[in-house]
C-alpha cells in the first residue's frame, strides 16, 4: 500500500523497502561476543532506562540497567540548586556502579540522557537557547549548528552522555502545548535544521535524539499525545522529513511518540518503527520509548509490554516501574511472547550506540569530556550565541511609520513582563512546566529590560520600568511585554488561540499608555502564533519575540539603535509559521485556523512600515469569550492560578513540582501520573489536630465570577480519597483574604476506588460571604487532622449534568 503512488520521500522509502534488513549488518565481533557472553537478565536490563529519582547507583550495582535519564525538572538529590559539580558526581556514582560486576551485572557503562532542549536546561546558571520556535523564524542553519553544539559541550560539561534533542515535529495545530518546540509547521525549516543539529551534537560526542517519531505535531485538534489521522503517504510526507534528514547525519537514537496514528499508538507500531524506520529508512542505532509510552498501549501497562519490544523499541523509558518491568519481561521472553532475536537485536542497537560514543572504554565521566569542569556552563562564548539567536528570532509583524528601531536617546517606559526572565524562558527551564522561577534562578542571564537599560544607559537616554506601565514623568515612548505564561506538553493545549481572553492585562496597559499620547511597541512572549489582533491594532508596533531565554540584550539590539542612531542589527526574523488571523476555525472547529493574518515568511525589516490596516483588524471572536467554564486544574494548574501550601509559619509557598511541604511539615503536595504525567495532585495532611495546613490555588488578581454564578455555576472537584479526615476539612473560596466563604466538607469526602466530584454551588460560597466579583482563591482546602486525597479536575463550570451538586448547609 505504501508505495501505491509514491512521491519523492516515499519512493526513497519504497525503494529500500524490498531489500530486509537494510540497516548495516550487525557485524561489529567486538559488540557480538559481549552479547554472547551476556545471560538474558543482563540483556533485558541493558534494554531498560530509569529516571534518577527512582533510582540508586546501588541498584545499578544490583539489577545493571542500561540507562538512565533526569525527567524535566528532576536534579540530583532533587536540589533544584544542584551545582556543576553535583551533576558529575552524580554521573561519576552511576558510572562506576554500572562497571560493578559484584553482584552479577554485565558490567557494561551506563548511558545517561537528558532533555537539553533549548539549551541544558535543567542546569541551574546554563546559557538558555530561544525554544526552537524562535530557532524556525531566525531560519538560520549555522546558527542552529552552533546552539547544538554549544548545548552538548555544557551537557558534556556535567558528564552527561545523550540529548533528547532535535525535536522534529512539524505543529500543524497552534493549540497544540509543544509548538514551541517545533521549528516550523511545516517541513522546509525543519529538513534543513534536523541534519545541522544531529552533527553538531553528535561531533561533541553527545548522542542525539530525533524525536518523537512520527507524527507528534499532526493529531487532531492539536492534542498533545493524540491521534494524527493521515494515509501512510501523507503521514511520511508531511512529518517525515525530519527523520530521513537525521538518519542521513547518522542519529544515534530515535524517540517513539506518545500519539497514535490512525488510532493506534506509536509505541506498539511494528509496522512504523520496524518497517518504515528502521528497514524503510535504514535506522541502524536504537529507538527509545517516550515516558510510561508504553503503559498507553491497549493491554499494557508501565510495567509490562511485550508489543511496545516487538514493535522495534529498543531502549525502554520506565522511568519508576523498571523493577517489575525488568521482571516481567523476563517472564515474557520466557514464554517466548518475545524472541531472543528481537532482544539480541536490541541490545546489539545500544551497545554500537555506546561504543560509537566511546562509553565502551569506561572512561568515569569526569575524564571523559574535555568539557567537565572547564566552566563552559553558561560561557561568555555561548551567552554571545544565545544573543545572536535573540535577535536573529524576533519578527518585526507590526511597525507604523517606520516607529522601530527606537532611539535609545529618549525617555523610555518598559513594562508588563519585560522583567522576567522565567517567563521569556518558557516551559522545559529548570523545572518541566517552566513554572516557580525567579531571576534569581538564572545566574548570568539577562532579562528583557536589563538589557534595554544597559544599551539605553550607554547612550545617554532615560529608562524606567513599571510593571503596570505607571510612571512619573511622561515618556517619550512605551515597550510593553507580555504573553503566555510558561508551560509544557499537554498542560500547554489550548482549544482556541484567543490570547488571555480573561483578564487582557497586555491589552489594558497598551491601550492605556497610547490614551495618554505614548507611542507603543509591543514585545509579545509566546510559544505560538495567537490570535491577537486587539493587540496588534491598539500597539504603534508589535514584535513577535517566542520565548527567548536568558540572553534578554538580543531583544534591545533590534529593538535600539545604537547611540549614534544607527540601525544595530536589522530584524532578520521571517515567521516560520502561519500567523492567524482568528480564533478557530470557524467552518470546522476541529482543524487548525486557516485564515491568515500573516503567511509562513512575513517579518517586516527595521524601519519598514506596516500596513494601515493593521490598525483595524477584525477584533471579534467567533467563540464567545464569556466563559461558560473557569478551569483551575486540569492536567496542570491553568493560568492564572498557581498553587500554595500554607500555615502559620509560611502561609504562602509555591508549589513548584516534586515534593513540596508547609513550613511545618504537616501538609505535603506532590504531583502524580493518573493519565499522563502529572496530571494529578496527592495532597496529604499529617497533622495531630492542632494547627491547621492548606493546599491552594490562587491568581495574583480577582476574577468576576457573577456571570457563572448567574448560570447557576458550581465549584466541581473531582478526587480520590486515600485516607479518612481525622479532623474537620473546610473548603474555602476567597476574594483576598480575609474577604472568605469557606464550608465544612467533612461529611462529604467519602471513601471510594472510584473517583468522586464534589459539585458546590457558587451560591453557597456567596452565602457564606465570598464576593463573587472578585475571587482569587477559588479552592482552599484546609484541616488540622490527617486526610489525603488525590485531585485531578477543577473548574468552576456551569455543565452539570450527570452531577449531584450538594445543597447549601
Ligand atoms: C516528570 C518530568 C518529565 C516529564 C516528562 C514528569 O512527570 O516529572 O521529569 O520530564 O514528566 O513529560
Ligand atoms: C517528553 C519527551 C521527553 C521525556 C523525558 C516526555 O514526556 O515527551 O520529549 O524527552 O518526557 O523527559
Amino acid at each position: 500500500m505504501l508505495c501505491r503512488a509514491p512521491n519523492f520521500f516515499v519512493a526513497v522509502v519504497c525503494s529500500l523497502l524490498p531489500f530486509s534488513p537494510s540497516w548495516a549488518e550487525q557485524n561489529d565481533t567486538e559488540l557480538l561476543a559481549l552479547i554472547a557472553g551476556m545471560s538474558t537478565e543482563q540483556k533485558v536490563a541493558q534494554m531498560i532506562q530509569a529516571e534518577i529519582k527512582y533510582i540508586t547507583p546501588e541498584q545499578v550495582v544490583e539489577f545493571g540497567i542500561g540507562s538512565i535519564l533526569n525527567g524535566g525538572g528532576s536534579f540530583p538529590q532533587s536540589n533544584k540548586y544542584a551545582t556543576v559539580q553535583d551533576w558529575v558526581e552524580l554521573a561519576d556514582a552511576f558510572h562506576a556502579a554500572s562497571l560493578d560486576r559484584s553482584q552479577g551485572s554485565a558490567g557494561i557503562p551506563i548511558i545517561w540522557g537528558t532533555d537539553a532542549v533549548h539549551g541544558h536546561n535543567n542546569v541551574i546558571g546554563a546559557t538558555i537557547f530561544p525554544h526552537n520556535i524562535g530557532l524556525g523564524a531566525a531560519n538560520n542553519p549555522q546558527l542552529v549548528a552552533d546552539i547544538a553544539a554549544a548545548t552538548a559541550r555544557e551537557v558534556a560539561a556535567t558528564g552527561i552522555d545523550w540529548i533528547f534533542a532535535p525535536t522534529v515535529a512539524i505543529a500543524k495545530d497552534d493549540r497544540w502545548g509543544r509548538t514551541y518546540e517545533a521549528y516550523s509547521d511545516r517541513s522546509d525549516i525543519v529538513g534543513r535544521y534536523a541534519g545541522q543539529v544531529v552533527r553538531a551534537m553528535q561531533q561533541q560526542n553527545i548522542a542525539a535524539t530525533a524525536k518523537h517519531f512520527i507524527g507528534d505535531g499532526g493529531t487532531f485538534r492539536g492534542i498533545d499525545q493524540g491521534d494524527t489521522r493521515l494515509s501512510l503517504e501523507q503521514l511520511l510526507l508531511e512529518h517525515g522529513i525530519g527523520y530521513s534528514e537525521a538518519i542521513a547525519a547518522d542519529v544515534l537514537t530515535v524517540m517513539a511518540s506518545f500519539n497514535s496514528w490512525n488510532g493506534e499508538k506509536l509505541h506498539g507500531s511494528y509496522d512504523l518503527i520496524t518497517t518504515i524506520l528502521k528497514e524503510g529508512l535504514g535506522f541502524d542505532g536504537f529507538v527509545v520509548s517516550d515516558w510510561n509510552g508504553i503503559g498507553q498501549i491497549p493491554g499494557c501497562s508501565n510495567e509490562s509490554c511485550a508489543q511496545a519490544i516487538n514493535a522495534g523499541i529498543d531502549m525502554i523509558m520506565v522511568p519508576e516501574d523498571w523493577q517489575p518491568f525488568l521482571t516481567k519481561t523476563l517472564a515474557q521472553i520466557e514464554r517466548g511472547e518475545i524472541a531472543m532475536s528481537r532482544i539480541d537485536d536490541a541490545v546489539y542497537r545500544i551497545l554500537s550506540v555506546k561504543k560509537q560514543l566511546g562509553l565502551l572504554d569506561g572512561a568515569a565521566p569526569s575524564s571523559r569530556h574535555s568539557a567537565v569542569g572547564s566552566g563552559v556552563i553558561g560561557s561568555a562564548k555561548h551567552r554571545a550565541i544565545a544573543r545572536q539567536a535573540v535577535r536573529e528570532s524576533l519578527v518585526l509583524l507590526k511597525n507604523s511609520r517606520g516607529l522601530v528601531p527606537l532611539s535609545p536617546d529618549q525617555n523610555i517606559l518598559v513594562a508588563g513582563l519585560a522583567d522576567d526572565i522565567g517567563v521569556a524562558s518558557g516551559g522545559w527551564t529548570i523545572s518541566w512546566q517552566g513554572t516557580g522561577n525567579t531571576n534569581a534562578d538564572f545566574p548570568g542571564g539577562t532579562s528583557i529590560y536589563t538589557g534595554l537599560a544597559q544599551q539605553v544607559a550607554a547612550a545617554g537616554g532615560s529608562i524606567n520600568y513599571s510593571a503596570n506601565g505607571d510612571y512619573q514623568n511622561k515618556p517619550d515612548v512605551a515597550i510593553v511585554v507580555f504573553g503566555e505564561q510558561p508551560y509544557a506538553e499537554g498542560q500547554g493545549d489550548i482549544d482556541n488561540l484567543q490570547f488571555d481572553a480573561a483578564a487582557k492585562q497586555g491589552l489594558q496597559t497598551v491601550r492605556k499608555l497610547k490614551a495618554e499620547g505614548i507611542p507603543v511597541v509591543a514585545v509579545f512572549l509566546t510559544g505560538r502564533p495567537l490570535w491577537v489582533n486587539a493587540e496588534i491594532n491598539a500597539a504603534d508596533a508589535f514584535v513577535a519575540a517566542w520565548l527567548p531565554g536568558t540572553e534578554g540584550e538580543g531583544v534591545a539590539d533590534v529593538l535600539l539603535r545604537d547611540a549614534k542612531d544607527q540601525v544595530q542589527y536589522n530584524f532578520r526574523g521571517r515567521l516560520s509559521f502561519d500567523w492567524p488571523n482568528s480564533d478557530v476555525n470557524s467552518e470546522n472547529r476541529d482543524l487548525p485556523v486557516d485564515d491568515i493574518l500573516f503567511p509562513y515568511g512575513y517579518g517586516l525589516s527595521a524601519g519598514e512600515a506596516s500596513d494601515k490596516r493593521l490598525d483595524n483588524l477584525n477584533e471579534e471572536p467567533t467563540v464567545a469569550a464569556a466563559a461558560s467554564e473557569v478551569v483551575v486544574f486540569q492536567r496542570g494548574t491553568k493560568a492564572p492560578w498557581r498553587p500554595y501550601v500554607g500555615d502559620a509559619s509560611n502561609w504562602r509557598k509555591l508549589y513548584s513540582g516534586g515534593v513540596v511541604a508547609t513550613q511545618y511539615g504537616e501538609m505535603t503536595v506532590s504531583s502524580v501520573d493518573i493519565m499522563v504525567q502529572e496530571d494529578g495532585r496527592k495532597l496529604s495532611w499529617q497533622g495531630n489536630g492542632k494547627r491547621e495546613s492548606q493546599f491552594y490555588w490562587q491568581a495574583d488578581q480577582g476574577m468576576d465570577l457573577t456571570a457563572l454564578a448567574e448560570d447557576n455555576a458550581a465549584l466541581v472537584v473531582s478526587y480520590q480519597l486515600l485516607r479518612e479526615p481525622s479532623s474537620a476539612v473546610t473548603l474555602r473560596m476567597d476574594c483576598s483574604y480575609p474577604c472568605s466563604g469557606a464550608l465544612d466538607i467533612t461529611a462529604e469526602l467519602q471513601m471510594s476506588q472510584e473517583w468522586q466530584n464534589l459539585a458546590l454551588p457558587l451560591s453557597c460560597f456567596a452565602q457564606r460571604g465570598v464576593d463573587l466579583s472578585k475571587v482569587n482563591t477559588p479552592m482552599l482546602l484546609s484541616t488540622a487532622g490527617q486526610l489525603e486525597l488525590l485531585v485531578r479536575n477543577v473548574a468552576i463550570t456551569a455543565q452539570l449534568d450527570g452531577l449531584t451538586v450538594q445543597a447549601c448547609q
